[in-house]
């Protein structure tokens, strides 16, 4: 019960690692948000950690929208009661290089990836403070912190995510705010397969180059949950403007 009595935000909670992230974080006593896109889907997350004895809201938003992000946060705080913990993790990708992104998908790409974070951060940062503190979590990925093929608008994105984690760390560290990245490599959920298609690969074959690393596999969603739990919870206390690979040794 590592997270005993805090309230969480977790975007994307409705896919492969946010939902397994929303599982992990009410496992450990947390009560959690989870905020995304699909409604449904993130229903059936929140109602998943209700029929299992845990407390969860489901909330409709898209994290790009400085509209969204302050209605998701005020019904957080008057649902859940405060805020302690965040983990910023929606994020999408699109498989093109300069050439081939149009400007509409470049700023689709750092609305959900980049903005989005800065908004939740705006809004949610006077609460934490106000509060003593609390920890935010975002993630990046791998291609954060090395170049990717095909992958331009992605890997400026998650880059910006990787730093301005460390600018958030500076900055709101003096109000007990700690704020890390988590760096995923690649992790079987829906985002991976629609690579290959989005790719025109063969998704057998792009799952097992992706299998291609120190620990011979993929990342599974828990084993991204694992290490934001730590993150998220008061054992990394001393943790602040890290960026956590998290990746079977891909980047070593
Ligand atoms: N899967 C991987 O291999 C991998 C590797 C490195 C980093 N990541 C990062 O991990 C995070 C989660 O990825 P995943 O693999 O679980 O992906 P996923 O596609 O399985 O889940 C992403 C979730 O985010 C939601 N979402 C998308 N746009 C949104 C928006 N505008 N507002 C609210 N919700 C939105 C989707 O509905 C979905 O539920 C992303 O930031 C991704 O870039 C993934």
């Amino acid at each position: 019960m590592r997270l005993q009595n805090k309230k969480a935000i977790v975007t994307g909670g409705a896919g492969g690692i946010g939902r397994a992230t929303s599982l992990a974080f009410a496992a450990e006593g947390a009560s959690v948000a989870v905020v995304d896109l699909n409604a449904d889907a993130a229903e059936a997350v929140a109602e998943e950690i209700r029929a299992a004895g845990g407390t969860a809201i489901a909330l409709a938003a898209d994290v790009s929208s400085e509209a969204d992000i302050e209605r998701v946060v005020a019904s957080v705080v008057d649902e859940l009661g405060g805020i302690d913990v965040v983990f910023n993790n929606a994020g999408i990708i699109r498989r093109t290089t300069a050439v081939e992104t149009t400007v509409e998908e470049w700023d689709r790409v750092f609305g959900v990836n980049v903005r989005a974070i800065f908004l939740m951060c705006k809004h949610v940062v006077p609460i934490m403070a106000a509060n003593g503190g609390g920890s935010i979590v975002n993630t990046g990925s791998g291609w954060g912190l090395k170049g990717g093929g095909q992958a331009i608008s992605y890997c400026a994105s998650k880059g910006a995510v990787v730093n301005m984690t460390r600018a958030l760390a500076i900055d709101h560290g003096p109000q007990g705010i700690r704020v890390n990245s988590v760096n995923p490599g690649d992790v079987d959920t829906g985002m991976l397969r629609d690579e290959a298609k989005q790719l025109g690969q063969d998704q057998a074959g792009f799952l097992a180059e992706a299998a291609e690393r120190p620990l011979n596999r993929m990342g599974q969603p828990s084993e991204i949950a694992a290490a934001v739990v730590w993150l998220a919870s008061d054992e990394s206390s001393y943790v602040t403007g890290s960026a956590l690979v998290v990746d079977g040794g891909g980047i070593a």
